[in-house]
């Protein structure tokens, strides 16, 4: 007897169900913790941001981190924005996670050497790490949003996901074109000297 004949019946759950009109369920006030912990999240890049750019090595990464500074503003006002829709006061809750992203990626300058591209490839990895936790998050947010019936605020959130994957790609495609080898290639330069 095939296993799949044991599926439990809730799989067939219609997935078109937006339930929550109530203001108060914990969902919601889960919902408005997380975003309370994104916006931390974001407004502190702001500031870690401009540190990471001064100490990027290339052009391309430096002019790369400053484009995500002016998204991450933008990341900000529309956290604001949900906030509003939720009928909540913007409110910043410190979040753990971006910040020992954070640390990491001051420790990676210090450990690396001012001018190389090894420090440009590490830079670009923790900058990645940091997009990853976002896209997690904002992929959460909009399925919970959707959830809760609340569309215009799953389509603000939509919109700072798509962001924050495409920042993720770009500096995949910077590390690829050529930063990572250009960095392979320094360390052999340097075993030969
Ligand atoms: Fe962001």
């Amino acid at each position: 007897m095939p296993k799949t004949n044991s599926l439990p019946a809730k799989s067939k759950k219609p997935q078109t169900k937006t339930a929550g009109a109530k203001g108060n369920s914990k969902l919601e006030e889960f919902f408005t913790d997380a975003l309370k912990d994104i916006y931390w999240a974001e407004k502190h890049l702001t500031k870690a941001l401009p540190k990471m750019k001064k100490a990027a090595t290339t052009e391309e990464l430096k002019s790369a981190i400053e484009e995500h500074i002016a998204q991450t503003e933008e990341h900000v006002s529309r956290l604001e924005q949900v906030f509003e829709l939720m009928g909540k006061k913007a409110q910043a809750k410190k979040c753990d996670a971006m910040e020992g992203l954070i640390k990491e990626g001051d420790s990676i300058v210090e450990e690396t050497e001012e001018g190389s591209m090894t420090r440009d490839a590490a830079i670009i990895m923790a900058a990645q790490k940091v997009e990853h936790y976002e896209i997690a998050t904002y992929g959460g947010l909009v399925s919970l949003a959707k959830t809760m019936g609340k569309n215009e605020a799953a389509d603000i959130l939509a919109m700072t996901l798509e962001e924050e994957k495409q920042t993720d790609e770009g500096l995949t495609s910077i590390a690829e074109n050529d930063i990572n080898w250009e960095a392979e290639m320094e360390g052999q330069m340097e075993a030969e000297n």
